[in-house]
């Protein structure tokens, strides 16, 4: 084993992660991670999702600030936003905290703060394709999506579809439990497929600091 090989070995376990990540971002813009978030930051998401239960989910809307709108044929999940100050989210904002700091030195990102949304999908619901970003008014740079669905089988449906700027497939993402996408937020379109049970995702958005002068980034 050369001393590179063996240093890298002995890096904490969320660096290798990170480093994967950062690698596949850099290659490729965009990376799949089958099973790759840590337990404690599921079993911290489980927890909140067991406190916010249905009652607190609510239709999504589409576009930020005045321009919202709630279009069933667009997207029918519902959502909740997560709340730093939620002491049951604190692992989970560690984690994605300590992964932007890492990326930020790694691939000087600039990244500056991070969002997130719990998002349930009834049997039947769907995300058609869209970006999370438009090119020049984002301040969305990276999407990062993770699943708390155990035991989903092939023939359940609820993939996101990833695909190129120019259309074509690149990847069917199963909705699995601690699963990890992370793409460019402007660069790839995707869409969630129908699924035949409950699907629960949380997605989240690493941001820059988008504020110009007094304009503060409008509201969500
Ligand atoms: C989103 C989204 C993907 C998923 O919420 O913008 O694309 O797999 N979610 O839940
Ligand atoms: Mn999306």
């Amino acid at each position: 084993m050369s001393p590179i090989t063996s240093l890298f070995n002995q890096l904490p376990p969320d660096e290798t992660l990170f480093e994967n990540i950062a690698v596949a971002l850099e290659q490729q813009g965009y990376v799949i991670l089958p099973n790759a978030l840590p337990d404690t930051v599921t079993d911290g998401l489980i927890d909140y999702l067991a406190e916010v239960q249905d009652s607190h989910f609510h239709p999504a809307a589409i576009g930020r600030g005045d321009d919202q709108t709630h279009n069933t044929f667009v997207r029918r999940d519902r959502i909740h936003w997560l709340d730093e100050e939620n002491s049951k989210g604190d692992v989970w904002f560690r984690w994605t905290r300590d992964l932007r700091h890492y990326l930020n030195r790694r691939l000087l990102l600039g990244l500056f703060s991070f969002e997130s949304q719990f998002a349930h999908y009834q049997p039947g619901d769907f995300y058609k394709k869209h970006v999370d970003a438009f090119r020049g008014q984002a301040n969305r740079v990276l999407t990062l999506v993770t699943y708390l669905n155990r035991g989903w089988e092939p023939d359940q449906g609820g993939e996101l579809v990833i695909y190129q700027e120019t259309g074509e497939e690149l990847a069917r993402v199963t909705p699995s439990f601690g699963s990890l996408v992370i793409f460019l937020s402007e660069e790839f379109p995707h869409e969630v497929l129908p699924a035949l049970r409950d699907r629960y995702s949380v997605a989240g958005w690493f941001r820059i600091n988008n504020s110009i002068g007094n304009r503060i980034d409008p509201a969500r």
